[in-house]
């Protein structure tokens, strides 16, 4: 006799676990039928007429089709997905295989190729077709089946190293990471037409090793340095935005701005002196002054080399310097740092005539050197590529004649008034002044009592004074220079008259004392200079580790 098979909808439960008997009975008749396929079935039933009768009633011979139907359906279904798990395991045991056999690839050297010439990337050029041996960082990295691409990186160049066979498969390869820092061997050769790369070569690789592994995961340098992140963040991990394109690229830019500011200064024999940093004396206003505690005393942190340049006239001649100034700057502008590397010079027995063209020479020479070189040439193209070389002779513009044009066109001063004479051309109006001229301007002969003690009184109006401010279009001011008051009645008067401590001036008042001349001098801000050349919206992005309020770290 076939066994019986209790099946109720309602507290009944499809499971491998229920065996089907009246007091643990099926769900489903399908269920039921697919576990005991030869039982008789009973269902639970409720009549619904006036007495309530319930109870197991054999399955009607419809509902019995369509339960083995159902039960056809659960079987098919259970057998799918245990074919699906099989194949899941096996899947899960071929990976795991292939890695253990990825494991097994040894990355190893094959001693019997040519020893490996060790090379800079800015010399891959001149190491084609021979085996070398590149060093440096994982700049960008695409992995694919049997085939893996590096950008190496070693701060003097970029290429692509190509990874094929077991180098690409191996397991150390697909762990890699950028940033990572390898040693590659292997041979650099021209890439074909059509394909592209940096230099146009590509580096196939016969060996490489890691030499030190960046974090991947929630560590990994792409979490760390997102590239529309906030600004203030960006600044926090300095020490690694430093490493991308745009912020390597100017730091180039600046080390050949400064070899070529370098170049033109003993083309004009001028001598590099190295002034204190640590000072007891002002130069720009006390309102800018870094104060310190120096043994007891009162000290500064230079706001300017000038006044020490002055002295070194008598003994070296025309001398310059580069040097960190410090200036405590409350205002957030975007051309104003708390310490920026000023590049001063200081010229003995010259005209203010020759003071500006000097000033012209500098800069048109200086830009066109930076211009020629190798790298940075290319480099300027790339961030400022609209960038045109000044042409010689600057437009001179006399600051009375600045006001009218301000005024002309409408700019306010300050108080929202039209420019009268002594008001302060502040950075938006020059701003737009220079920004609407579009060409360099020398802005001279500004009056006396909006510039420092130490310039020199013009001879034709004693108002104003001999000095000069380079205004350059989105940047502004990049240089302030004057000829110095070389009198020495004169200078005194105008120490006493700005109320400085004429004592501790001693140093500075002899060099009018002892044998004095007419001389002049001035001061380019480098990030401001670099910010013009490669077209940057802040001075901030032309410093390494910039310092502004409430910025000293990294
Ligand atoms: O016009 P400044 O204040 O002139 C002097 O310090 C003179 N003693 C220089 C001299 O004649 N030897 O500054 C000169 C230049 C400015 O034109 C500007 O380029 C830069 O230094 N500069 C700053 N750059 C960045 N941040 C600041 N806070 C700056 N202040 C001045």
């Amino acid at each position: 006799m076939s066994q019986v098979v209790y099946v109720n909808e309602k507290s009944g439960v499809d499971s491998t676990e229920v065996k089907g008997t009246e007091q643990q009975p099926f769900a489903t008749p399908a269920y039921a039928l697919f576990t005991y396929p030869d039982s008789k079935i009973y269902v639970f039933k409720q009549s619904e007429g006036e007495e309530q009768q319930e109870g197991y009633l054999e399955i009607s011979a419809s509902a019995l089709k369509k339960a083995k139907k159902g039960a056809e359906g659960i079987k098919k279904k259970i057998e799918k997905q245990i074919k699906l798990d099989e194949q899941k395991k096996q899947k899960a045991e071929e990976a795991s295989l292939k890695l253990a056999e990825l494991d097994l690839i040894k990355i190893e050297e094959d001693k019997s190729l040519p020893i490996a010439k060790k090379i800079k990337l800015r010399t891959m050029q001149d190491n084609l077709e021979t085996r070398v041996a590149v060093q440096g960082w994982i700049h960008r990295l695409r992995v694919q089946k049997g085939l893996a691409f590096i950008t190496l990186r070693d701060g003097t160049g970029f290429i692509q190293a190509v990874l094929t066979g077991d180098l690409a498969k191996a397991k150390q390869t697909q762990e890699l990471t950028i940033e990572s820092t390898v040693i590659i061997k292997g041979v650099i050769s021209k890439l074909p037409e059509g394909k592209t790369a940096p230099g146009g070569v590509e580096l196939k690789a016969d060996y490489y090793e890691v030499v030190g592994l960046s974090p991947g995961g929630d560590d990994a340098f792409t979490n760390k340095v997102q590239e529309n992140a906030d600004p203030s963040l960006l600044l926090d991990q300095r020490h690694l935005t430093l490493r991308g394109e745009t912020l390597s690229a100017v730091m180039k830019v600046r080390a050949t701005l400064l070899k070529a500011i370098r170049r033109f200064f003993e083309e004009e024999g001028l001598l590099e002196v190295t002034p204190p940093c640590m000072v007891q004396t002002q130069v720009e206003g006390g309102s800018t002054l870094f104060k310190m505690d120096y043994y007891g005393e009162e000290a500064y942190l230079t706001q300017s080399s000038q006044l020490y340049l002055e002295t070194c006239l008598p003994a070296l001649g025309d001398v310059y310097c580069v040097q960190e100034s410090f200036r405590a700057e409350k205002s957030h502008t975007r051309r104003h740092l708390s310490e920026y590397t000023h590049i001063e010079s200081e010229l003995a027995f010259i005209e203010f005539d020759d003071l500006l063209s000097h000033l012209e020479r500098l800069i048109t020479k200086t830009v066109s050197y930076v211009l020629e070189d190798p790298v940075a040439g290319p480099l300027i193209k790339q961030l400022n590529p609209d960038f045109k070389p000044p042409q010689m002779p600057f437009k001179r513009m006399e600051y009375i004649d600045a006001l009218e044009w301000l005024n002309e066109h409408g700019i306010p001063n300050e108080d929202g008034e039209p420019f009268k004479f002594g008001d302060d051309i502040a950075e938006a109006a020059e701003r737009k002044m220079t920004d609407t001229i579009n060409q360099p301007i020398l802005l001279i002969r500004f009056p006396v009592e909006i510039k420092s003690f130490y310039m020199q009184k013009c001879k034709d109006d004693p108002r104003v004074t001999e000095s000069v401010d380079v205004l350059m279009p989105n940047v502004g001011e990049i240089t302030g220079g004057s000829m110095r008051t070389y009198d020495y009645e004169e200078l005194i008067a105008a120490i006493k008259r700005e109320k400085l401590d004429l004592e501790s001036y001693y140093w500075f008042t002899d060099q009018r004392k002892y044998g004095t001349c007419p001389h002049g001098g001035y001061g380019l801000g480098t990030e401001r200079i670099l910010a013009w050349l490669c077209d940057r919206f802040t001075v901030r992005d032309c410093s390494l580790y910039p310092r502004f309020t409430g910025r000293c770290k990294p």
